[in-house]
């Protein structure tokens, strides 16, 4: 599919693994410079020598406003952001101390805030700009299991999405998000490496989508290229499932 973001400077977090990592080689692919934020420097170098000068490296904590701040202050130009870098705390609300909860909201919600916050007086001045927010099927959408804080986080990023939505739909400022079922990347892979039995596990992690199978990270990079291009011109405030009928 072609989205033509020729020409375009887009900020990604967690741009080194899974999702982050196949829509910034995608949006390199439809002729973006993507800006690659992670706080992991190794699989942030690896994903440089894959798209060379299409990528411009920013080795940042996105919970760290002050880290932000200072090392995005030569982003001058930036047509859209996408908020992925985020993280799978496990457990009921009786597993969750108070350490991890914070570390959950901080991780996942609070560094969409910083992002977005740090960019948007950039849209405007712009006016214009597309934001993609990726949250999950684990939120507003569905009670998952032992997925208290998780899901808690991803929620909010639904209800920070729309409220972006409207308050800069008149601006020029676009804000969607993504909720995609289960995908395979590097962390879910640990996630069933570490479980008791890996193999049953699997199964259970596939039967969770109608369609019988997890998804793939370049299953979900289409929809936020769409999103970022002028292709979506007429479209802010949606919320789309990604998730082989994981909600249904
Ligand atoms: N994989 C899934 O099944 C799935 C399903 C629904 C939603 N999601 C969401 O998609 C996003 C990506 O998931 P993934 O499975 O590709 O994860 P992943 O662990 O494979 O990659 C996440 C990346 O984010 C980076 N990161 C984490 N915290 C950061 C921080 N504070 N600052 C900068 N970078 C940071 C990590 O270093 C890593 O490179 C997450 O927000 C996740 O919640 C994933």
């Amino acid at each position: 599919m072609q989205f033509s973001l020729k020409n375009k400077f887009i900020a990604i977090t967690g741009c080194g693994n899974g999702i982050g990592r196949a829509a910034s080689i995608m949006l390199a692919k439809q002729g973006a410079t993507v800006i690659g934020i992670d706080k992991d420097k190794k699989s942030i170098n690896k994903l440089k020598l894959k798209l060379k000068k299409n990528l411009i490296v920013k080795h940042i904590d996105c919970t760290n406003y002050e880290e932000v701040s200072s090392k995005l202050s030569n982003v001058l130009k930036i047509d859209g952001l996408v908020n992925c870098a985020g993280i799978v705390p496990q457990g009921n609300i009786i597993d969750c101390d108070y350490e991890e909860w914070e570390h959950s909201i901080n991780t996942n919600l609070s560094s969409v805030f910083i992002m977005t916050k740090y960019f948007i007086p950039t849209f405007l001045k712009q006016k214009k700009g597309s934001i993609v927010n990726i949250s999950s099927v684990a939120s507003s959408i569905k009670g998952v299991p032992r997925r208290f804080a998780y899901s808690v986080t991803k929620a909010g990023i639904i209800g920070l999405t729309k409220s972006i939505a409207v308050d800069f739909a008149k601006k020029g400022i676009r804000c969607n998000a993504i909720c995609p079922g289960t995908v395979d990347t590097p962390t879910w892979r640990k996630r069933v490496l570490n479980s008791k039995n890996p193999k049953q596990s699997r199964k259970d992690f596939n039967s969770r989508q109608i369609i019988g199978r997890v998804g793939k990270p370049e299953e979900i990079s289409d929809l936020v290229a769409f999103l970022l291009s002028d292709r979506s011109s007429f479209v802010t405030g949606s919320i789309y499932n990604i998730d082989g009928g994981m909600s249904l």
